[in-house]
């Protein structure tokens, strides 16, 4: 039976992977989830595996090296599948520290605590053991041509500090691989979307303003373009690449499905009119009319888009949900979530949007 060590599992994603585990592997698998819980990190997330035996939630810091080569000394860890960052570029843009601090520092203790355990006598590493870093197409900075698309050997040409951060740690492991052949892989994902994600991220940002006859923010143009993936798409692709993929290799994964923002604002809107039933007093609310432009994000990337070429031909993976029903599942899933919603929109992250869009 394999162990797993998550981090950042009560993020978004992480916690979407952890449930996909479970489906998939059921007891056949054992997961220790180490997470800050920060304010993107929810436990709420992963109510229904928290009472499971072969899950343990431990409350660390990616920074705090004692706590993590604990964890390590004391768990056989098979696989490592490293989500924890601070993921948000708006916040980035305001606070870079923390975001080298918990990205790159973050990355390295991680580094060197599985590099500890994992690597024998004789500078070799046990048998089947793997790190999966888990990190952005952000890191190749900004399409500006359509046909143009990320493979996995485009330069990396980072621009906002949060792609920075996610950058400098992509070439910390990519070090490690090439100076002590560490067991790893590096994944650059597109941009996900589906349930459980926090609300400060343009789907569930829309999806609640609009439900609540908020504005709808639009920053510049509304034509930059982003690269959606269905969140379990991407936690199958993670699981594919560590059982499949070739060691020490760079694998992207993207949804192939490339969209203006505005655009998705405006299926966001139909799919809710859509999907509210009559009578529902929300259906007055969700209008085209809260659509409202806002200062640009300072050196917003225009474009992402990725080919997936390499991850499908050689592992098998391709995105399987197609945007319109993944849209369906995120929204319903919001629609039965509320209170969630609720819980989260509270507190910090109330002082947080009102800090944030107070200029906009
Ligand atoms: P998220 O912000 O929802 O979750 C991050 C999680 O990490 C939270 O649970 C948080 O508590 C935890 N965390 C933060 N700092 C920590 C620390 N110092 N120690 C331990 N835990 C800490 O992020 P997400 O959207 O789930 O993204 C997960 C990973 O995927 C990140 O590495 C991100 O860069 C990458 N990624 C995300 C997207 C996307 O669209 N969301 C796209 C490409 C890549
Ligand atoms: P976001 O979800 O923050 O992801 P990322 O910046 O990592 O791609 O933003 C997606 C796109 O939506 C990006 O072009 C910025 C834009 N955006 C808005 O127009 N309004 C908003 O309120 C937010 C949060 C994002």
């Amino acid at each position: 039976m394999k162990t797993y060590l998550v981090t950042g599992g009560a993020g978004f994603i992480g916690s979407n992977y952890i449930h996909y585990m479970f489906k998939k592997y059921g007891e056949n698998i054992r997961i220790i989830n180490v997470d800050k819980l920060t304010y993107a990190g929810n436990l709420e997330n992963l109510k229904e595996v928290a009472d499971r035996e072969n899950y343990t939630f431990i409350k660390a810091d990616i920074c705090d090296s004692e706590a993590i080569f604990k964890i390590f000394e004391e768990n056989e860890i098979d696989r490592v599948v490293h989500f924890a960052a601070e993921s948000h570029v708006d916040r980035s843009i305001k606070d870079p520290d923390v975001f080298v601090k918990t990205n790159v520092l973050g990355t390295l203790v991680m580094l060197n605590a599985a590099k500890a355990a994992w690597e024998l006598p004789d500078d070799t590493f046990k048998k089947d053991k793997n790190f999966l870093h888990v990190s952005t197409d952000e890191v190749y900075g900004s399409l500006e041509n359509e046909g143009e698309y990320f493979y996995e050997t485009t330069p990396y040409d980072p621009h906002s500090p949060y792609s920075a951060s996610k950058a400098a740690s992509d070439f910390l492991v990519k070090s490690y691989m090439d100076t002590y052949r560490f067991p790893a892989n590096i994944t650059n994902c597109s941009n996900n979307y589906g349930p459980y994600q926090f609300p400060e991220k343009l789907i569930p940002l829309i999806i609640n303003n609009a439900l609540q006859g908020k504005k709808l923010p639009v920053y510049g143009d509304g034509k930059n373009v982003r690269d959606w993936l269905y969140v379990e798409d991407h936690a199958k692709g993670i699981d594919m690449v560590q059982e499949k993929g070739r060691l020490f290799e760079t694998y992207n994964i993207g949804g192939h499905n490339e969209k203006e923002n505005i655009k998705i604002i405006h299926i966001i809107l139909d799919t809710l009119q859509e999907m509210l039933p009559e009578g529902d007093p929300r259906k007055e609310l969700v209008s085209e009319t809260l659509i409202t432009y806002v200062e640009d994000r300072k050196g917003h990337d225009r474009r992402y888009a990725i080919a997936p070429d390499k991850i499908k031909e050689e592992v098998g993976w391709y995105p399987e949900t197609m945007f319109e029903d993944g849209i369906k599942l995120t929204i319903r899933w919001f629609f039965e979530n509320e209170d969630w919603l609720q819980r989260v929109t509270s507190g910090d992250y109330q002082n947080y949007y009102e800090d944030m869009y107070q200029t906009r």
